[in-house]
């Protein structure tokens, strides 16, 4: 970025939340006790995305593929959840920030369904900021589901197949109002995107850090804020700007 340069807004991140079972296993610990360590970091960068005027908050808490880790710890994970859903409300509240949750949703069990889909009606009414979680999410799942949406219409003769666009796909996303993560964190050395937002990342900015999630505090998340504050987004173009609406030609 040249020195005259505005940073680029940010209104939205996205974290791949990595190494919890690392930094537990470091310790000679459960790697449960690691995603534990984890959830106290995630109620810290919400208060830093609070401070910062950060808008929309989106953790990769649970990916499609993570259903294959042994039962105890998937086990363990959903009880986590539930907790921590539990005790972050009345901060919700206090915050006014709103609960949102993509993924496979049928694939949780009743009783977490029962207290995500809770806390997200409490909520739903609130405008200072989104949380939300991905929860058995895949982000080749999400645009095969928008593709089987925009199939079935076509199919019944209310949607015609040649004007099908990027614009027809982001609208059957999970969240279609939700902008695209401005900048993705991944924690834990890992440059990988790892199935997460394929659709959204098309021109995100990406940090990684060899930080481990339960280690990451705010003066990290500061560092990965400043980092982004000084990257020219182009997104194709060849000076700053914004990303590309119309339609462009084929
Ligand atoms: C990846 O670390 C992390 C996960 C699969 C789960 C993320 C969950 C949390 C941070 C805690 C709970 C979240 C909420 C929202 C309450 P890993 O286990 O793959 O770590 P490793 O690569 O070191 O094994």
């Amino acid at each position: 970025m040249s020195a005259n340069q505005d940073p680029p807004s940010l209104r939205h991140v996205a974290i791949i939340m990595d190494g919890n079972g690392r930094w537990a296993q470091r310790r000679g610990w459960p790697r449960l006790k690691g995603h534990h360590a984890g959830a106290e970091t995630v109620r810290c960068v919400l208060q830093c995305c609070r401070r910062a005027g950060i808008q929309y908050l989106t953790l990769y808490a649970f990916s499609k593929e993570n259903w294959r880790r042994p039962k105890a710890e998937v086990d363990g994970l959903m009880r986590l959840l539930r907790d921590f859903l539990r005790r972050q409300e009345a901060e919700l509240h206090d915050q006014r920030v709103r609960l949102r949750v993509m993924g496979c949703r049928e694939d949780l069990s009743a009783a977490v369904r029962r207290e995500i889909e809770r806390v997200e009606v409490a909520t739903a009414s609130y405008e200072a900021g989104q949380l939300i979680l991905a929860l058995s999410y895949g982000g080749r799942t999400e645009i095969a589901h928008a593709a089987r949406q925009i199939a079935s219409l076509a199919a019944r003769g209310e949607l015609d197949p040649a004007s099908v666009d990027e614009q027809t796909l982001a609208r059957h996303l999970y969240l279609p109002d939700v902008p695209d993560p401005d900048l993705i964190i991944r924690t834990s050395g890992e440059q990988r995107i790892s199935n997460f937002l394929l659709w959204q990342s098309a021109y995100s900015e990406f940090y990684v850090t060899p930080v481990l999630w339960p280690d990451f505090r705010e003066a990290d998340f500061q560092a990965a804020l400043d980092n982004y504050a000084a990257r020219l987004r182009r997104f194709g173009g060849i000076e700053a700007g914004t990303p590309p609406q119309e339609k462009p030609p084929c």
